[in-house]
């Protein structure tokens, strides 16, 4: 397979910051040529949008069944990409056959999928959303949690149960806590920000072995701040606890925008170079990824399509795999973001 130039790679970018560039892949996508030739020549890591998910596997009955999962890791392993496993344990991922069960029968099942699935993959994989999407402050707790399958049948300690036991069964994945909207601009995104720090204190506390915290950064042109303070304060927080962040999920919905095809690409490159910037500047970056290469295949032209019908420009290529000035914004944002995070930890061969 043909790898474009290391020149123009946005995986050589973010390496110059020591941060892997990746995204979410489907097993539809590799049957595509122009779409496989951009995930080689621009990713160090893809996540399994969908393939690693419980649903997924558990299809009929209990049986657990990886071929799909298994071709994605097998890509990986031969192009020499890292593999970000998405995800464990989510409460929009629950099989249908278990929503009814009994909450002894559920925590069964779902500990025999974590186990399975982490043993499974254990020292393949470069990462983990152990838990995803632990937080909704409407459901009114006082600890912010999500009123799911998971915590009615464990209770509060089913985030440090899962991330125990996927310590226990792969050592050396980085274990990430996943989760949406902490990058928004509202009251209720502030709100969540200080739920979230709330809860990494708790568990980091009781000894739960998160390493980092996943921002999945589902953006909104024209809605995204160019500047944004208290996002801001919360990533320099999230490092001083020593936590580093993998932005997961990362597109940009030109709902709002104009239809015109210059404009809305302008908006949308301009919205991703500088909500990039800004979490490079502030967070120790493990690894950045779009969720999908190609506007040709996006969730949001199911969840945000445009009222004027026109299919959304929300990625980094175009239908045709071609790139888009998103591309470049976001090519930019590797290039100059500075890793205060290196420097700090030294770690890593930053850029001065
Ligand atoms: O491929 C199967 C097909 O074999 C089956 O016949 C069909 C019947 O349901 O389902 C197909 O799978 C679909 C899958 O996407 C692959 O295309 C599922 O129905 C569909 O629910 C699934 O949607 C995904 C969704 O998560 C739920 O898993 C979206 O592609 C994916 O973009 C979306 O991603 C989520 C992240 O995981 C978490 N953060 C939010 C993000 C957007 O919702």
């Amino acid at each position: 397979m043909h790898h474009e130039p290391k020149k123009s790679s946005l995986s050589s970018a973010a390496a110059q910051n020591g941060v892997l560039f990746g995204t979410a892949v489907c097993s539809s996508d590799l049957l595509s040529q122009p779409i496989t030739r951009a995930i080689l020549g621009n990713c160090s890591i893809i996540t399994p949008e969908y393939e690693l998910k419980w649903d997924a596997v558990c299809r009929v009955q209990e049986n657990l069944e990886y071929s799909a999962a298994d071709q994605l890791i097998s890509f990986a392993a031969d192009n020499a990409l890292a593999v970000h496993g998405h995800t464990l344990w989510w409460h929009e991922a629950v099989p249908q056959g278990l929503q009814m069960t009994s909450d002894k029968q559920f925590r069964e099942a779902a500990l025999n999928h974590l186990t399975s699935t982490a043993a499974r993959y254990a020292g393949q994989l470069h990462s983990w959303d152990v838990v995803n999407e632990s937080l909704e402050l409407d459901h009114g707790r006082r600890d912010g949690l999500r009123e799911t399958r998971f915590l009615a049948a464990f209770g509060p300690d089913y985030i440090e149960i899962a991330f125990r036991e996927a310590a226990l069964l792969d050592p050396n994945a980085i274990l990430v806590l996943n989760e949406m909207g902490l990058e928004y601009d509202s009251p209720a995104a502030e709100g969540k920000r200080r739920q979230m720090l709330a809860l990494l204190e708790r568990e980091k506390a009781r000894g739960t072995p998160i390493a980092c915290l996943g921002v999945q950064s589902h953006l909104t042109a024209l809605e995204q701040p160019r500047d944004h303070p208290d996002f801001r304060r919360f990533l320099r927080e999230v490092r001083a606890m020593g936590l580093s962040v993998m932005i997961t999920e990362m597109d940009v919905s030109d709902h709002l925008c104009p239809r015109d095809r210059k404009q809305r690409d302008a908006i949308v490159a301009e919205t991703y170079r500088s909500y990039l910037e800004l979490v490079l500047a502030e967070a120790d970056v493990l690894a950045v990824s779009t969720w999908g290469l190609s506007d040709g295949r996006t969730w949001l032209n199911g969840f945000r399509p445009r009222l004027d019908g026109a299919p959304q420009r929300p990625l980094l290529f175009d239908r045709a795999a071609r790139r888009k000035q998103a591309w470049h914004g976001v090519r930019d944002a590797l290039l100059s973001g500075r890793q205060t995070g290196s420097e700090l930890s030294g770690l890593r061969i930053g850029t001065d």
